[in-house]
């Protein structure tokens, strides 16, 4: 092969907001009655995080709106994923960004957004979760102020515009309908956006939305959790973005199922996932055992687990809070196990068949 008759060079980009997309899929389990469980994983955009898709999709609408002027200036409150893709796609466009933040986001997400270049504005909460009531306040008072471009991911209907892409990824990648689509919840983009996709594109996706214990998205009682991202705490009005109509189920794991999960998962793949994420495993994983057979389910993997490596991943910090539990994890892994036995008993008979004939 001439390697000099390649002139397509499709492949090589000229900005980092091209790179959005695309994102890999891992079968992560099977079943003995051919059911599959698979996970999008989302850390493989810019940024490491699914949230960029929809950050990219809420600047373009603004701009194609007359809603930001060139040189313009964006202010969000977020806990970091929304935050690092609208950094990356402010500075691509020339926009300043101001990031709302509080101290229970990822010290590894707010260090992201101050290295492309975002001003960072903190807030003080009570304590018991994100400050979701607080940062939108001052995010008000910043617009009130300075005249700021505020997309507000809560209520912005570009958020869940954002995930047509993936929805269509999803369809082209597995060849097949998508039957289980199994997301954790925050502002209802991601699993929203890629359930009203999905279903317009035909599918007869059934959708599994999950949040943290604690968070009141659906209509649990108010409670301190540590999956950051995901999930609304108390006194927050949930925004419509949170489309109950595209959410067949919905569903809270607490922070120790979550965790669990996304350790374990690093343990059998080397892919270091992010605590959402291993809570929406924590449920796919589990009702793989009942789904029918041939079904295939999607996890949306939201982000990497590098941004978490001083908290779900570092011992000592879940110890601290009463986190770690050997037990869980072992209860994940048997789970594991239990999908791999069940493939042997569904071939051995074949087998035994094909040795006597
Ligand atoms: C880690 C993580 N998981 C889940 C979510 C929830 O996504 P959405 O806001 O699209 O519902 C987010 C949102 O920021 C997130 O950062």
């Amino acid at each position: 092969m001439n390697i000099l008759n390649h002139t397509s060079f499709d492949c090589i980009k000229t900005k980092a907001s091209e790179l959005i997309g695309d994102t890999p899929m891992l079968e992560l389990a099977r079943t003995g009655t051919g059911s599959r469980l698979l996970l999008k994983l989302e850390q493989f955009n810019p940024t490491g995080s699914c949230k960029v898709r929809m950050a990219r999709e809420m600047i373009m609408a603004a701009e194609r709106e007359g809603k930001l002027k060139p040189g313009g200036h964006i202010v969000e409150p977020t806990s970091g994923n929304t935050g690092t893709g609208l950094a990356l796609v402010a500075l691509e466009r020339g926009y300043t960004f101001t990031a709302v933040v509080d101290h229970h986001a990822s010290r590894d997400k707010l260090r992201a957004m101050k290295a492309m270049g975002a001003n960072l504005i903190f807030v003080e909460g009570n304590g018991n979760g994100p400050s979701t009531v607080q940062r939108r306040r001052m995010a008000e008072e910043i617009v009130a102020e300075t005249g700021a471009f505020w997309p507000d991911q809560h209520h912005n209907p570009n958020n869940n515009r954002g995930y047509t892409g993936l929805a269509e990824e999803l369809l082209r990648d597995t060849g097949t309908d998508i039957d289980y689509l199994v997301g954790a919840v925050g502002t209802g983009g991601t699993l929203c956006g890629t359930v009203k996709a999905l279903r317009t594109m035909g599918s007869r996706v059934t959708s599994i939305g999950v949040e943290p214990t604690g968070s009141i998205i659906f209509g649990g009682p108010a409670g301190k959790y540590w999956q950051t991202g995901a999930g609304a705490p108390g006194g927050f009005t949930v925004g419509p973005n949170v489309d109950h109509t595209l959410i067949d189920e919905g569903l809270t794991v607490d922070d120790v199922d979550a965790f669990s999960a996304a350790r374990v998962i690093a343990r059998r793949t080397g892919l270091l996932i992010g605590g959402t994420a291993g809570a929406a495993i924590h449920v796919a994983m589990k009702r793989m055992a009942l789904i029918e057979p041939n079904s295939t389910m999607v996890v949306l993997v939201c982000d990497a687990g590098e941004k978490y490596l001083d908290s779900v991943y570092d011992d000592d910090w879940l110890k601290e809070r009463n986190l770690l539990d050997e037990a869980k994890h072992m209860g994940v892994d048997s789970l594991f196990d239990a999908y791999r036995e069940s493939i042997r008993l569904s071939v051995a008979p074949s087998l035994t068949a094909g040795a006597m004939a």
